[in-house]
């Protein structure tokens, strides 16, 4: 694969950028016509985010696994696209090259027919990080079934609303997952939740930890088993559903600020084009590079950066089962010198924690391959960019620090490597077809350099998200009515004097624990699921490797004899509702909370608390019991 439309100057980025504001359509028409289509488009944009309604390439009819797997078979059959690494070191590694990966994805999607899933049927998979994971996700879109990823990190009842939202009938699981030295029972979370879900027809189970699982009869069945069928049919190619360019690629969920979390929605051709485009210039990868994103495919960066992105261009992908600490804080290193890794995309909370153990970890290992580094999913420290610079790109990587969102299926704000000037913590330029704008509260634009605002993008990508599923008005409101005809994007930004921008975080409530977005609604309603629990309110601080750690106040009419049994009490129940990964890390019991005469909790205030600031808590005269302020601050954490 050859790609024009790789940039590779900075005068070409301002050229090509100019080009892609003067005419959007005409620049992302050129490039979608390096693709695979199997019919081209009419028309290649329609819009408004009024209602919100975007469509790119009209009429086209493809297959992104034609694209990501089909296409590179003439010339790349042999070379590895994915090549996994086990959670135990001991344990041999897999590389799967396009052919091979194109015969398994085939024979899945045949499972899958076999079993009744029809275009447009939703499916969730629920696995570890192992190559089976890639498979079913891209036997998904083969078949041209809508994939929705849920992290292995999250509880049996976030599975039974995510199931219940999309009503999806099919799930593919595994028996479980490893993770560092734990091992995660995914069957046995899957069977919790499809006590309320009576809709799923089959779970497809794949083998990996050998853990005990209860298989239920006319329901259940195991990957293998439905593999060998296939086999017996002779493993007969698997034609790519013909689906239409604005057809659903998949749903993802994620946090808001209020309510439960709702299913990001992406099409099949934008999505395609605009993962593939960013990853060839934001990392600027060479034919034959092995790129290593971190990332779990049950977030969005696994989705773009470690399946739909490199696999579309023919890169190599490495999949990583484990952690960065285990079995010791030497495992990226090990694994970067094992392969050879040209990229590797991270995450700012991994580089500090991995920080902490010193830089003998990665002095240890041959690091040379390296060509070029990536952070993404919060802003980065300055001191956490250095180290990684100076110990892991031994100063000789670009660094490019990537900003996007779940709903923007890529990223939209980043330097390009080695292409475009990195700043440290500063996202910097906008990619080419993005156009951002800062604006006030008032949603007025802040005009000129060395200004701060609400980032808004003002005009569409072929990636922006095309609903919230089965709730459109909810994409509405979230997204396109804060500020009129602008998509928000929920984060702070400053411009700086030379035009870079720089992500100050959100400016609503979400809060990004260690790269992971959590509403403060979300963890509030799961504490307040605790009989004991009167009332909760929950706010982000500063937490030096988390990035944002969750401090909870609690109201409580139980026994706190025991403050400590409590506080496990509350976090078991958080753990149940949403997962372990929005178990707050501070719970604070408290006589009241701030609120003003309307009754509204005064968050602000109670992030000065969490956050130790308690001189500068502003005016606490609108309360309606000022005293609650003092109690909380004598009795803070
Ligand atoms: C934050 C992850 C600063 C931001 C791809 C955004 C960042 C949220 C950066 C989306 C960055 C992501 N610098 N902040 N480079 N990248 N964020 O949906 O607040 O999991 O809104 O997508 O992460 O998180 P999400």
């Amino acid at each position: 694969m050859s790609f024009p439309y790789q940039i590779k100057t900075l005068e070409q980025y301002r050229q090509v950028y100019q080009q892609s504001v003067s005419d959007p359509e005409g620049f992302w028409a050129e490039i979608a016509a390096q693709f695979t289509w199997k019919k081209p488009w009419d028309k290649v944009l329609e819009w408004n985010f009024k209602e919100p309604n975007v469509k790119w390439f009209i009429g086209g009819k493809l297959n992104i696994t034609e694209n990501c797997l089909d296409r590179h078979l003439a010339e790349n059959a042999n070379q590895p696209a994915i090549i996994w690494e086990s959670n135990d070191p001991s344990e041999h590694h897999r590389v799967l090259s396009y052919k091979q990966l194109h015969a398994k994805v085939c024979q899945f999607a045949w499972v899958l027919k076999n079993n009744g899933v029809k275009n447009g049927d939703r499916i969730c998979l629920y696995m570890g990080m192992i190559p089976e994971l890639a498979i079913a996700v891209l036997a998904c879109a083969r078949i041209g079934a809508v994939h929705s990823v849920i992290f292995g990190g999250f509880s049996a009842q976030s599975i039974a609303d995510r199931l219940q939202d999309a009503q999806a009938e099919y799930i593919i699981t595994c028996d479980g997952a490893f993770r560092g030295a734990k091992d995660i029972p995914l069957k046995s979370v899957i069977d919790d939740a499809l006590v309320t879900c009576p809709f799923v027809k089959r779970v497809i189970v794949y083998t990996r930890t050998r853990t005990p699982v209860s298989m239920i009869k006319g329901r259940d069945l195991w990957w293998e088993d439905e593999i060998n069928k296939v086999e017996t049919m002779g493993n007969p190619d698997f034609p790519a559903e013909m689906m239409d360019a604005e057809d659903p690629l998949f749903i993802l969920y994620t946090s808001g600020s209020t309510g439960k979390p709702k299913g990001v929605v992406h099409s099949s051709a934008g999505y395609m084009i605009y993962t593939n485009y960013s990853f060839v210039n934001v990392f600027q990868y060479q034919k034959g590079d092995v790129h290593f994103c971190t990332a779990d495919i049950g977030w969005i960066t696994g989705h773009s950066y470690i399946v739909y992105g490199p696999l579309s261009a023919g890169a190599t992908s490495l999949m990583f089962e484990g952690v960065p600490t285990f079995p010791d804080a030497g495992r990226f290193w090990n694994i970067v010198q094992k392969y050879k890794v040209n990229i590797l995309y991270t995450a700012p909370t991994a580089i500090r924690s991995l920080m902490v153990f010193g830089t003998e970890f990665p002095a240890n290992y041959d690091l040379s391959s390296l060509k070029v580094l990536g952070t993404v999913g919060e802003p980065i420290n300055e001191e956490a960019w250095h180290w990684y610079d100076e110990f892991i790109g031994h100063k000789k990587c670009p660094i490019v620090d990537t900003w996007w969102q779940t709903e923007t299926g890529g990223i939209l704000i980043s330097n390009l490597a080695g292409v475009t000037p990195a700043k440290p913590a500063h996202a910097t330029l906008p990619l080419p077809g993005v156009q951002p704008i800062l604006v006030d509260e008032n949603g007025k634009e802040v005009e000129g350099n060395g200004v701060s605002g609400n980032l808004c993008i003002r005009f569409p990508w072929p990636s922006i998200i095309r609903t919230t599923y089965g709730d459109h008005e909810r994409c509405r409101t979230t997204y396109f009515s804060t500020y009129e005809n602008l998509y928000f994007t929920g984060d702070g930004a400053l411009r700086d004097e030379e035009g870079f921008y720089r992500i100050t975080g959100r400016v609503d409530d979400v809060l990004n624990v260690s790269g992971h977005r959590i509403g403060t609604a979300e963890v509030e309603n799961a504490i307040n699921m605790h009989h004991g629990v009167v009332e909760s309110a929950v706010v982000g601080y500063p937490h030096e490797i988390k990035g944002q750690g969750i401090y909870a106040y609690v109201i409580y009419n139980g026994n706190l004899e025991d403050q400590d049994l409590a506080r496990k009490d509350i976090t078991a129940t958080v753990s149940r509702i949403i997962g372990p990964i929005a178990k707050p890390d501070k719970i604070q019991f408290v006589g009241g909370l701030p609120k003003t005469r309307s009754g509204k909790i005064m968050r602000r205030i109670l992030r000065k608390i969490a956050e130790g600031e308690l001189q500068s808590l502003g005016d606490t005269t609108t309360l309606l019991d000022p005293a609650v302020v003092e109690e909380i601050k004598t009795s803070r954490l």
